[in-house]
């Protein structure tokens, strides 16, 4: 095994120069991510080792930790790797417009706390999403498949992925958050978050974000005079005693971080189902379950497959590389999950939950989120499947495609036939 600060043990010859930018680093933008990232990140590991020199967008340096017991070491060692990017040593060669700015930017919210501080604020989240219940929660899910499922049952056909598997966690995170849903100030919001998430054409999502930041503001105050049994009353009546202004932070950083990758999850997982004949698309079939397909993407293709980052605090070695204070680390959660290093036999997919999925140490997704993505994914995919059975790829499988993000892992659509169904 690698020792996550030393040499790397398969025989590399030894750091090159302490500086990420040194030649041979690796432009993080390019077409092979979007198909086949897996052989990518192989190569990159036996070209470069466990942690690896890129380029980020405008030839920006960081290092791409690509070794679980690496990524593992990174995210438990919060002295060494943390998260207030202002510590970077390139903000002077980041332009204005820089297209990573709304990952690396500095916001006051837990994603960029450190040390007691983003204890007490991953503490209220954390006890405030342990107040949500997963029946009511899964009741909540099914009936929001059941909506979604409705608008497009009759046609025979469907984009599963904009029509089902964005729009679903979207509207359970904001019902969790205390808002009701079915009314048109819920809609709009539903709507600007996604053009804050995934803008496209004509979408203005600057514009949105500020409507966004309005809405949970209002949100906020509403439930301060009259609170209920969600996730925004929690964290208002926590002795934390947040600020306003602190739980609109989180309460955004919440919704965004549940929407994203559960999304991917949930349309993944069903392109699994529904290309490897191994997933009998019948839940009753006897074959592999919905259950073990959930896992399955997680090791193999696990939804946030990069997530930037993490800002050395001081000069220090991981891999065999020079790492200086204030060095970005790209934690490569993807490729830590393959690793050939855990799985010596090149057989991945373990049924076990051991994946870097949803990270690791402190600042790892907040312990019942995971749960709480689970029965929202598995509610999806299993509706789907129960309402539509004879579901099948309106496509052939080669002809899906990857959305072009080194990010996120999803595809960029879904289409599926099946027979017209009614009510
Ligand atoms: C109900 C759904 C979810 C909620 C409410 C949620 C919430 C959060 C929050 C609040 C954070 C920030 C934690 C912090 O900085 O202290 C976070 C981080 C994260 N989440 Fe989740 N999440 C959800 C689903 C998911 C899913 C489905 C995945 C991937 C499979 C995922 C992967 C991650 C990762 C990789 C991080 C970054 C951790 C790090 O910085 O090391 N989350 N999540």
């Amino acid at each position: 095994m690698t020792d996550p600060t030393g040499s790397d043990t398969r025989g590399r010859t030894g750091p090159p120069p302490g500086c990420p930018a040194h030649a041979g680093a690796i432009p993080l933008s390019g077409l092979e991510y979007q198909q086949t990232p897996s052989e990518l990140y192989r190569n990159m590991r036996r070209d470069h080792g466990a942690v690896a020199p890129i380029l980020l967008d405008g030839g920006i340096p960081a290092w791409l930790v690509l070794g679980y017991a690496e990524v593992s070491y990174v995210t438990g060692h919060d002295e060494l790797f943390a998260r207030d990017s202002r510590r970077w040593n390139q903000w002077e060669n980041i332009p204005q417009d820089w297209p990573l700015l709304p990952y690396v930017g500095y916001q006051p919210s837990v994603l960029f706390t450190e040390g007691p501080e983003h204890q007490r604020r991953a503490g209220v989240i954390t006890q405030a999403l342990e107040g949500v219940d997963q029946f009511e929660l899964a009741q909540w899910s099914r009936a929001i498949a059941h909506g979604l499922i409705d608008a497009f049952a009759g046609s025979g056909r469907a984009e599963l992925m904009s029509a089902y598997a964005h729009a679903l966690p979207m509207r359970a995170a904001v019902q969790m958050c205390g808002m009701p849903l079915g009314n048109e100030d819920t809609e709009e919001l539903v709507s600007d978050l996604r053009i804050t998430l995934d803008a496209g054409e004509g979408d203005d999502p600057v514009a949105a974000y500020i409507r966004v930041g309005e809405r949970i503001h209002r949100l906020v105050k509403e439930k301060r005079s009259a609170p209920g049994p969600d996730v925004t009353s929690r964290m208002l009546l926590h002795p934390a005693g947040l600020t306003d202004e602190e739980i609109v932070q989180d309460l955004i950083s919440v919704i965004a971080a549940a929407q994203q990758p559960t999304a991917n999850w949930i349309c993944n997982t069903l392109r699994l189902l529904l290309t490897d004949d191994r997933f009998a698309l019948n839940v009753s079939g006897g074959r592999l379950s919905v259950g073990q397909a959930l896992n399955e993407v997680l090791w193999l293709d696990t939804p946030t497959q990069n997530f930037i980052g993490r800002w050395a605090v001081r000069d220090t070695q991981l891999g065999g590389r020079q790492i200086r204070a204030g060095d970005c680390l790209v934690l490569g959660l993807a490729a830590a999950n393959t690793d050939p290093q855990i799985w010596p036999e090149g057989h991945i997919g373990a049924e076990n939950s051991a994946h870097l999925s949803f990270s690791n140490g402190e600042h790892r997704c907040p312990y019942p989120a995971p749960l709480l993505a689970d029965v929202i994914a598995r509610t999806a995919v299993e509706t789907l499947l129960e309402r539509l059975p004879d579901v099948v790829l309106a496509v052939e499988p080669e002809e899906l495609t990857w959305r072009p993000s080194i990010w996120m892992r999803g595809l960029t659509s879904l289409p599926a036939r099946f027979t017209p169904a009614v009510r």
